[in-house]
């Protein structure tokens, strides 16, 4: 059932997950709602408060689509596996579900001080900000292999200026350039040579940045050439 729909979807060219489209309508909801309410609260306008109520009503009613494409995705990509993230994920749409109804129920009271109804918008904001941090840790953290400590600074830079182009130690625009099996790794220096001035094979300029020393120091770029080198090339299972 589950793959009739993703197959269908990929007919007609969509081969994403389901899930991060549909997050932007509760947390796009959730953002207007606080910041409506803080506007209220601080300027006294009751009308302020009372769109910031509407605007939870639209992130309640769009979290239900939203958490139904999590759990899809999570069945069809992730085969349903209980990994951290997703345990974290599924406990805070469950407080986000409370926090939510909460604030509803609250609203409606004509006694509520606004006060506590900013504090609920914060509270139901921080919460769908976790959800997307914890999205973004199943995203990018799954696609790198764990490593010992002392490679971890190195892993950081990685993440922060290489990954999104070569997540896993691939290559997102040349599949067939990928960084794990680059000759540019064959010493630190010919490493900061290419990373200060990127080239492709023929010698031209292509896509990747140049990353000179304001964006990447001398010492940062020996963390991250030891990472990619042990930490890329040779995996370390975390607990063995
Ligand atoms: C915006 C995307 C992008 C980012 C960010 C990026 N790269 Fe690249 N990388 C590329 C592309 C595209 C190439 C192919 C050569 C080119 O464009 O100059 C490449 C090529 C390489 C190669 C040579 C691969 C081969 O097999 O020939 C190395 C090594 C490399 N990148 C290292 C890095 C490191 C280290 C970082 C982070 C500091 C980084 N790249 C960040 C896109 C990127």
């Amino acid at each position: 059932m589950i793959d009739a729909l993703y197959d269908l979807l990929a007919k007609i060219g969509y081969t994403h997950p389901l899930h991060p489209p549909f997050t932007h309508g509760p947390i796009g909801a959730l953002i207007v709602a606080f910041c409506l309410g803080l506007a209220g609260w601080i300027l006294r306008r009751h009308v302020l408060l009372l769109s910031a109520y509407y605007a939870v009503i639209m992130a309640f009613v769009l979290l239900f689509p939203t958490v139904a494409a999590g759990i899809i995705d999570w069945q069809y990509y992730y085969s349903g596996a209980w990994i951290n993230p997703i345990r974290m994920k599924i406990g805070l749409a469950i407080l986000l579900l409370i926090l939510l109804s909460i604030t509803l129920i609250a609203g409606r009271r004509s006694t509520v001080r606004p006060f506590s109804m900013v504090l609920l918008f914060t509270l139901c904001l921080v919460n769908g900000i976790s959800l997307g941090y914890f999205g973004g840790q199943l995203v990018y953290e799954g696609r790198l292999p764990t490593v010992s400590d002392e490679l971890l600074p190195g892993r950081r830079i990685f993440i922060n200026h290489c990954s999104g182009c070569h997540a896993n130690g691939g290559n997102i625009f040349y599949p067939n350039l990928p960084l794990r099996s680059a000759p540019q790794l064959e010493s630190y220096e010919t490493f900061i040579e290419f990373v200060r001035n990127p080239r492709l094979p023929d010698g031209s300029k292509g896509p990747m940045p140049a990353f000179t020393t304001s964006r990447l120091t001398d010492q940062q770029a020996r963390e991250l050439y030891n990472y990619i080198l042990v930490g890329l090339a040779k995996p370390v299972r975390s607990g063995n």
